[in-house]
């Protein structure tokens, strides 16, 4: 990820204060003076925050990105860094072109920050584990498909465990999976990541049915047993890059030759559903983003053969971290909550074929 965003270089001043080319010549005369123990010397010059934010900065490629991870502001975190770049006595980033990289100083003093960072986050899950499940926290990152019912979940787990401060991140796969690496949450709900991967947990949960969704309006919507290559002919409506929808979709029409007439691109499920309802075009939906409309609303399933793409999430979590009890207890509670979670989904789905029974039988006696 790093050298990833142009945007993350400070402007102005900064992107010279950050940068120190030469450490002050006082702070290296102190660091050899340190009686070769030079840890010594980075104990008194340097701080957990500076760590911190330059394990942010590495990760996210960006200054500014990482002042927005940290709610710091952009000038913080560059005289932050210029102060750690004089402690270290060696400049910690450079720019390559537009982008920033950490230079060979920079890249061990990283390596050491996720050490000393991750021993701090074992040790403090350690301790909420000595004070058991009263208190604690569960940070929990989950797919754009899943916060249909993460927050059922969690709010089902809230009522039994009271004291846990919990806080959920949705966003697309590709940025799941950033955070994954970047150990950001305790656990994640998320599709099969595709690389075997020993450092990882996974386990199977609850299924994803991806679905082709149109408005009741189409003339599709009453048809059974539609062809592909039928689809490929109208407006598709698509998520963004990154998104694993689409790279589902995508695959699944390049394994029969075809390729969908992309209309508009858009990066949530939501607005979606509006455009579809707006006329704009069918799309591929994960069927949880539906079981609202399931009713018979504005929405209606197409029968599309190979339909529906059966896709299932998994709970993982990084093996590098300690899974702390708040997150393990999580993690069962979740496959407890399994069977409700599919019973929501065979609802919503034999709702949606007695719409089309109706548009059907509609449409065959006009
Ligand atoms: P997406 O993930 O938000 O990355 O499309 C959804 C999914 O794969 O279910």
């Amino acid at each position: 990820m790093v050298g990833r965003k142009p945007k993350g270089v400070p402007a102005g001043s900064s992107r010279h204060s950050a940068m120190p080319q030469d450490a002050a010549p006082d702070a290296a005369e102190a660091r050899t003076q340190s009686g070769g123990n030079g840890s010594d010397y980075l104990i008194r010059h340097t701080t957990l925050r500076q760590l911190q934010l330059l394990e942010a900065i590495v990760r996210l490629g960006s200054f500014t990105r990482a002042a927005e991870e940290l709610f710091l502001t952009q000038p913080t975190v560059s005289m932050q860094i210029k102060k750690l770049s004089e402690a270290i006595g060696a400049p910690l980033f450079r720019h390559v072109g537009r982008t920033i990289e950490p230079t060979d100083a920079g890249r061990e003093v990283h390596a050491a920050c996720r050490d000393i960072l991750s021993t701090l986050s074992n040790l403090e899950i350690k301790l909420a584990d000595l004070k058991g499940l009263k208190r604690g926290r569960l940070r929990l990152g989950v797919l754009t498909t899943a916060k249909y019912v993460a927050p059922e979940i969690l709010g089902a787990f809230c009522r039994v465990y009271p004291g846990i401060d919990v806080s959920l991140k949705v966003t697309n796969r590709e940025h799941i999976l950033e955070r994954l690496m970047g150990h950001d949450d305790d656990l994640y709900v998320m599709g099969q990541p595709r690389e075997a991967n020993d450092q990882i947990e996974t386990i199977p949960f609850a299924p994803n049915p991806l679905v082709i969704v149109a408005s009741a309006e189409h003339p599709l919507a009453g048809e059974r047993s539609i062809p592909l290559q039928a689809l490929a002919e109208e407006s598709f409506i698509l998520r963004e890059s990154g998104s694993g929808i689409r790279d589902a979709v995508l695959a699944h029409f390049a394994a029969a030759g075809l390729t969908p007439r992309v209309r508009m691109q858009l990066g949530s499920n939501e607005a979606i559903k509006r455009a579809i309802v707006g006329g704009l075009g069918i799309a591929a939906l994960s069927l949880h983003s539906l079981t609202l409309e399931s009713g018979g609303g504005r929405l209606a399933l197409l029968d599309v053969e190979g339909f529906p793409i059966m896709r299932r999430w998994h709970l993982v979590y990084s093996k590098g971290r300690e899974l702390s009890l708040v997150a393990r207890t999580f993690l069962n509670f979740a496959i407890d909550y399994e069977p409700e979670i599919r019973a929501r989904l065979a609802e919503a789905e034999a709702n949606f074929d007695g719409m089309r029974d109706r548009l059907s039988a509609r449409s065959h006696s006009t």
